[in-house]
């Protein structure tokens, strides 16, 4: 069975860095042209070097996704461009934190505007093209917040929680014309938007043993699941959250089988 993904029409946002970029560079060596948009022209230009190198397929937009405007002149010139569009990734993301006491109304709408109403401005912009073609992949990224959120974590959660409903709710709407809307859960995957990787060690330990797989996820295995996703051997599958968190919670206690392969020698702890 072959994930083909060869000359599908991405758009990628937030691709400028982190889990983002590795979903784009990861489309790309798959041979699909990928639409790099970010906020950020420095990140945007880094991206378009490697694209280059690689003689990969793509274009780069400046976009915000909290401005229409610029949504809608991206999406009009990819549309004049490549005739068509056949997957949105919603990615870009930020997760500006505090207790409700104390966190700024700014913090709040920062969430809000680019977490939950960037996807819906970018949506908006690309439906009636997927409609018009009758197929289409909407990826849009939640994650594990919105399963379970964290205490001074709540503008986040809120809008990942809201992206998960938003994600629903569209796929019923564009259900006849086989779009399919689906969302995904990161864990915890050290980028720029997080400080896991740089955890002392009692927080890695504690954060660590939240998890069924006891380590750090990676941008690959986020970017590989999309891939499948926005793939046609994903077209039955759609209104749903798919978490790509190593097992975070899926079991109680879930040290304790590492304590006990590490007693049988099967394991070692290098936290
Ligand atoms: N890293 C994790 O562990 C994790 C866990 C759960 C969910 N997520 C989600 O995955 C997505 C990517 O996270 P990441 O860890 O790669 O973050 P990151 O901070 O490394 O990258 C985010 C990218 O989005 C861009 N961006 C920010 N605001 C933007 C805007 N208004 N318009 C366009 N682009 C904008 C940034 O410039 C950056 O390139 C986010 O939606 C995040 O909430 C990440």
């Amino acid at each position: 069975m072959l994930i083909d993904l060869k000359n599908k029409v991405v758009i990628v946002t937030g691709a400028g860095r982190g889990i983002g970029r590795c979903i784009a560079e990861t489309f790309a060596a798959e041979g699909a042209h990928v639409v790099v948009t970010d906020i950020n022209q420095e990140l945007i230009q880094d991206v378009a070097t490697v694209f280059a190198q690689n003689g990969w397929a793509g274009s780069q937009f400046l976009c915000d996704v909290r401005n229409s405007d610029q949504i809608n002149a991206m999406v009009a010139e990819i549309v004049k461009s490549n005739g068509r569009i056949d997957v949105l990734i919603n990615n870009a993301g930020v997760a500006p934190a505090g207790n409700v006491e104390t966190l700024s109304e700014e913090a709040w709408d920062l969430n809000s505007d680019i977490n939950l109403k960037g996807v819906f401005l970018m949506c908006k912009a690309v439906i009636p093209t997927m409609k018009a073609q009758r197929s289409g992949r909407i990826l849009n990224a939640a994650s594990f917040a919105a399963i379970m959120p964290t205490a001074g974590g709540s503008a986040y959660a809120a809008t990942k929680a809201g992206v998960h409903f938003f994600t629903r709710a569209l796929a019923g709407e564009l259900g006849p014309y086989s779009i399919t809307v689906n969302c995904y859960a990161p864990g915890m995957i050290p980028s720029g938007i997080n400080d896991f990787a740089q955890s002392a060690p009692e927080r890695k330990r504690r954060l660590l043993d939240t998890l069924t797989l006891r380590r750090w996820g990676t941008e690959s295995e986020v970017a590989n699941l999309l891939c499948f996703l926005a793939s046609d051997l994903a077209g039955y599958i759609t209104g749903t959250m798919v978490d790509v968190s190593g097992g975070k919670y899926a079991t109680q206690l879930p040290r304790a089988p590492y304590e006990a392969a590490e007693a049988a020698g099967l394991y070692t702890f290098d936290d």
